[in-house]
């Protein structure tokens, strides 16, 4: 499909990452553009023995035929981004749309010293918080104002619209997840904006009839890092015995652990108006079904569970994860769409 927005459904580190760099090899995406709030995000890319820790770079970065954008509603701290471009060598590929909020030392030591954002809430203390206050304040500078960002700049939403005019493929990347969301997430146990899709195509510049597919990415259980309810939380030693054990990627806090949470799912999915389901980590549900690529090998339980995760929310499950690999793969979507 043309315009797909990628998001995630629970708190975050869903997956999107590896959701994403799978779909942009498969589909031949053009240009991915990544919204969300900034480089609080940790995607993992798993290509091969090469592993990525993207925080301000498009996941898609693992094709090199895509461009890779950042739009106007995300912030972007210029050390990270140079960093990441360097690394994976994308300097002829990357554009930064001229309005993108700039996190500077200020905001990173706001978040770090203030007990309310880094204690309570348990930010992951990028200064992310503090720099979409002083947008809203109208003081942050912009990617405009940034010499070192000026050989990337751009006008994402002309370059996105007039891709999708020529019908060219185009993935929008959400970070975080829907339970994070300023205004629909467990506030204040929240980030500073909102996350779900309409977020990301504000935050990209275009406007949500270009839309053709949201995907909705679960993880097979659910985690949460930093503060704020957990229903059903599991102790770590329980974690453990299960093989849930996660560490955060930007933070190194160990993640917090719970089973599948139907109703928050079927919020998430309400919220986003999900026209897809993505599961990952399906491998850590159960073991035998690691690597597997095609639904008819998965064993029954494990169908039984994508099975009735599709009955209840009513929206397909057309990609399955079964590793962290991104050829790790069950993908559903032509037999399902
Ligand atoms: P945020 O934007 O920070 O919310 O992150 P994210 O959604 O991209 O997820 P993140 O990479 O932080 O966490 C997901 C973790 O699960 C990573 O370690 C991935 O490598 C791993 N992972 C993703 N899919 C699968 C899967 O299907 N199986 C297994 N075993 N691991 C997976
Ligand atoms: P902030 O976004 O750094 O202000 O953190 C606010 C809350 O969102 C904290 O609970 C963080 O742990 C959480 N958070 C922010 N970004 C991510 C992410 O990418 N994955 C998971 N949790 C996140
Ligand atoms: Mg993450």
């Amino acid at each position: 499909m043309p315009v797909s927005i990628i998001v995630g459904g629970f708190f975050g580190d869903e997956g999107k990452g590896k959701i994403i760099s799978y779909l942009a090899l498969k589909d031949d995406i053009e240009i991915a553009a990544r919204g969300g709030v900034g480089p609080n995000a940790g995607h993992t890319v798993v290509m091969g023995d090469k592993k990525y820790k993207l925080r301000q770079l498009p996941s898609a970065v693992v094709n090199k035929k895509t461009r890779l954008l950042i739009g106007p509603g995300v912030l972007i701290n210029p050390d990270i981004l140079i960093k990441e471009i360097e690394e994976t060598g994308t300097h002829n590929r990357v554009g930064v749309d001229y309005q993108a909020g700039i996190i500077e030392p200020q905001h990173i030591e706001k978040d770090t010293k203030s007990s309310h954002l880094s204690k309570k809430i348990g930010t992951t203390k990028s200064g992310c918080g503090p720099a979409n206050a002083d947008r809203a304040l109208r003081v942050l500078k912009i990617a405009k104002d940034i010499e070192l960002l000026k050989e990337f700049l751009t006008d994402v939403p002309s370059e996105l619209n007039n891709a999708i005019d020529e019908g060219k493929n185009i993935l929008l990347e959400g970070t975080q997840g829907t339970f994070l969301s300023l205004y629909h997430g467990t506030y204040p146990y929240v980030t500073s904006k909102d996350v779900t899709a309409a977020a990301i195509c504000s935050d990209v510049g275009i406007g949500p009839k270009k839309v053709d597919e949201i995907i909705v990415v679960f993880k097979a259980y659910v985690t949460r890092v930093g503060a704020g309810p957990l229903e059903g939380e599991l102790d770590l030693e329980e974690i453990r015995r299960r093989g849930w054990e996660e560490i955060a990627t930007v933070t190194g806090r160990v993640r917090r652990a719970a089973e599948f949470n139907m109703k928050l799912a079927k919020k998430a999915i309400m919220l986003n108006s999900a026209t897809q389901i993505a599961i990952t980590k399906l491998d850590k549900l159960f073991p035998e079904t690691e690597g597997v690529t095609n639904y008819s090998s998965l064993p029954k339980k494990a169908k039984e569970f994508i099975e009735t995760i599709e009955g209840e929310l009513k929206v397909p499950v057309t990609l399955i994860g079964t590793g962290p690999e991104l050829h790790q793969i069950i993908d559903l979507r032509k037999e399902k769409l």
